[in-house]
């Protein structure tokens, strides 16, 4: 019998929604097809956006969206994606899959895009290849609400009002795709750029840095060192990947050796946000600089037959138990991490939703968003969890992740990962601080590698968990095999 305990008591930081962000790029079918497909097309939209999509991003509360990119970032002048769309440059996508990029999604129909979903847009400026001034336009063009050049010219284009911009990203991994930067150069590139991001009106941006890759704590220290107080988010990057980069594994056939093998990896990411936080303690003790992972997840070889550069990987149970996992490690580092966004939001790498032509599927990567969401901006509880290790060959992990929280409306959430691939796990929760209480529980459970797809859309779906009680402060449940459960005590 496993032991999990919530103390309902100890009270700590507010769960950022943003940890529930996503990310966006022009790579793949992420942008077209996935989520935009233009006004004329038969697929139903609204100005161009897929229904299906949006109505499925609603449903799971997206927060905060990130967009150009990625390496695609460092590459985009926006210039190019504004105005009458015949007259938008055609140009190639040189880092994925070599394809004509037609502008035809730009600023106006992300920020479009964010309006219906109800999220907050997040722009990655371009510093690899990119102006001070370029930069320094986009925000005056999103944002300024008076007589200005770049004012104008978004009134030119049809939205005399301006939008409300907070998250501006300052270049993408400026250290590998961005431009090959050492990070004292970048540091002051930082210092440079950010200076002419400007706060317009009552729009205060939320300036974030290019952080490390993984486990670099040189770029972390020499970036804070340098340029610290100059911004509010850092950002950290970290892609859990089974195999080596040149033969990453599949991401529907492997074995359970490769199944804890990827929940492993996944794990590091305690470590790394650990660390990366240590070293931000010291140049920021009161935590005005948030950790943004802005790019996590899993990455696989890509589906067999398919465009090498469109990062198309399918998503299994595997994908939702990393999902959860990592997951509950941001809730548990809330102090520091403001926000995180699972790469990619459509058709690429972990996507929380597929489409082909008409059709869309939902992954059981989506399903944990949507059994986590009630944690969004809610108070992180104090857990403890008495759990086997499973896994082997040294790669072992706790069978049980879980993270709690309570809403303003004092309802508790308990997220539970169980990982073990093949043993279900009796558990007995106790509350401190709460006898009783109305209970609920919604569970999503499959084989490791059960998935989603276009003729079987619902072989992974949220079910509801039967006869949970709460009685003297104790629940008593079987968590199955590779399952993931939310528990709401009202
Ligand atoms: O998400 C795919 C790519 O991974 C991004 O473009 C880049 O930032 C990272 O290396």
């Amino acid at each position: 019998m496993s032991k999990i305990i919530v103390n309902t008591l100890e009270r700590k930081s507010k769960i950022n929604r943003n940890i529930y962000g996503n990310f966006s790029e022009h790579l793949g079918r992420c942008i077209y097809n996935g989520v935009y497909v233009g006004e004329n097309s038969d697929i139903p939209n609204v100005n161009g956006m897929r229904t299906d999509v949006v109505e499925a991003l609603k449903h799971i509360k997206l927060p905060v969206l990130r967009w150009p990119g990625g390496c695609f970032a460092d590459e985009y002048h926006w210039k190019d994606g504004i105005g009458p769309k015949e007259n938008r440059k055609k140009m190639v996508n040189t880092h994925w899959g070599g394809v004509v990029e037609d502008n035809s999604f730009g600023t106006h129909e992300f920020l479009e895009l964010c309006r219906q979903i109800g999220c907050e847009p997040y722009i990655n400026g371009n510093v690899g290849s990119g102006t001070v001034q370029e930069m320094s336009e986009w925000m005056e063009y999103m944002t300024f609400d008076g007589v200005s050049p770049m004012a104008a010219l978004r009134a030119e284009n049809g939205h005399p009002e301006p939008w409300k911009v907070k998250y501006f990203g300052v270049g993408n991994e400026n250290w590998g795709c961005g431009g090959n930067m050492r990070p004292s150069y970048y540091a002051d590139l930082y210092r440079r750029y950010q200076t002419y991001v400007r706060d317009y009106g009552e729009n205060r941006v939320f300036r974030i840095a290019c952080g490390p890759n993984a486990d670099d704590y040189s770029w972390t220290e020499e970036v804070m060192r340098i340029a610290g107080r100059y911004m509010d988010g850092l950002s950290l990057h970290y892609y859990t990947v089974p195999g080596d980069w040149d033969k990453k594994g599949s991401a529907t056939e492997f074995d359970e050796a490769e199944y804890y093998r990827t929940l492993k990896k996944a794990s590091y990411m305690d470590e790394l946000v650990t660390k990366h936080a240590q070293i931000m303690d010291r140049y920021d003790p009161e935590h005005k600089v948030g950790l943004i992972v802005d790019e996590w997840g899993t990455w696989f070889d890509v589906e067999p037959g398919t465009n090498p550069g469109f990062l198309y990987q399918q998503s299994t149970m595997r994908d939702a138990m990393v999902a959860a996992l990592t997951l509950n490690i941001f809730n548990a580092h809330s102090d520091r991490v403001a926000m995180a966004n699972i790469a990619q939001l459509v058709n690429v790498l972990q996507a929380v939703i597929l489409t082909e032509g008409e059709k869309m599927v939902c992954t059981p990567t989506y399903h944990v968003f949507d059994l986590y969401k009630h944690h969004q901006d809610a108070t992180l509880l104090g857990t403890f969890a008495e759990t086997a290790k499973i896994g082997a060959d040294g790669e072992t992990i706790q069978n049980l992740s879980v993270s709690a929280s309570e809403d303003d409306a004092g309802a508790v959430h308990i997220t539970v990962a169980s990982l073990s691939a093949t043993e279900s796990c009796p558990a007995e929760i106790t509350l401190l601080g709460r006898a009783d209480g109305a209970v609920q529980g919604r569970i999503l459970t499959g084989r490791m590698d059960a998935y989603n797809d276009f003729d079987c859309p619902e072989n992974v779906s949220i079910r509801p968990m039967e006869s949970l009680r709460l009685e003297n402060g104790q629940i008593r449940c079987t968590l199955p095999a590779c399952s993931v459960a939310e528990i709401t005590i009202a």
